[in-house]
């Protein structure tokens, strides 16, 4: 039996119609149930400002809103999504105008080779919605989950707590950061 005979008897994968809104948009699919929310969006949909870091829920580069909360997307099926509202890094902006958080990241030099950045910046509104983080420890905890192997977590909780409203320096006045690259 030929490789090609034995492809034609390969029964096709069940899929699973789904209806996302996404960034504003209803969106249709069919969806075998292995597929993460993180690959729908970014092999199907081509939406590649969510990143794929770990793959393993423990970088946080793969953060979207769901209904609002954040969440990891590698680690959810698309299936579990059906009928729900993400929000994604591309949906941020209204249009030319950059969503606050955005601007605080380029005012405070909050990023260097940007790979982290759009789960921080899910990660940041969702903890901004939470409303459990009052303090500027507070912040540094509940985004613990968003890891940036360039180092830049002064100008991601500067930019953060600026939007807050909170005194960055308030914690630690001892210890101000000074933006610039990590020295190797
Ligand atoms: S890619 Fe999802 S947590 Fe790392
Ligand atoms: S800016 Fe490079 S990983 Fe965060």
């Amino acid at each position: 039996m030929d490789a090609h005979t034995n492809a034609a008897r390969t029964p096709a994968a069940a899929t699973y119609p789904i209806s996302i809104r996404i960034n504003g948009e209803q969106r249709q699919f069919e969806v075998e149930a292995w597929v993460t929310l993180l690959d729908l969006l970014r092999e199907r949909l081509s939406m590649t400002g969510t990143k794929k870091g770990c793959d393993h829920g423990q970088c946080g580069a793969c953060t979207v809103l769901v209904g609002g909360k954040r969440i990891n997307s590698c680690l959810t099926l698309a299936v579990m999504q059906n009928g729900k509202d993400i929000v994604t890094v591309e949906g941020l902006a209204d249009g030319d105008r950059l969503h606050p958080l955005q601007q605080a990241f380029i005012d405070h030099d909050a990023f260097q080779c940007g790979y982290c950045t759009p789960g921080q910046l899910c990660s940041a509104i969702g903890l901004m919605k939470e409303g459990e983080a009052r303090t500027v420890a507070e912040v540094r905890e509940l985004m613990s989950g968003n890891v940036c192997r360039c180092g830049a977590y002064p100008q991601i909780v500067a930019a953060v707590t600026q939007v807050m409203g909170l005194a960055e320096h308030k914690d630690n006045p001892d210890r101000p950061y000074i933006p610039g690259t990590v020295p190797a």
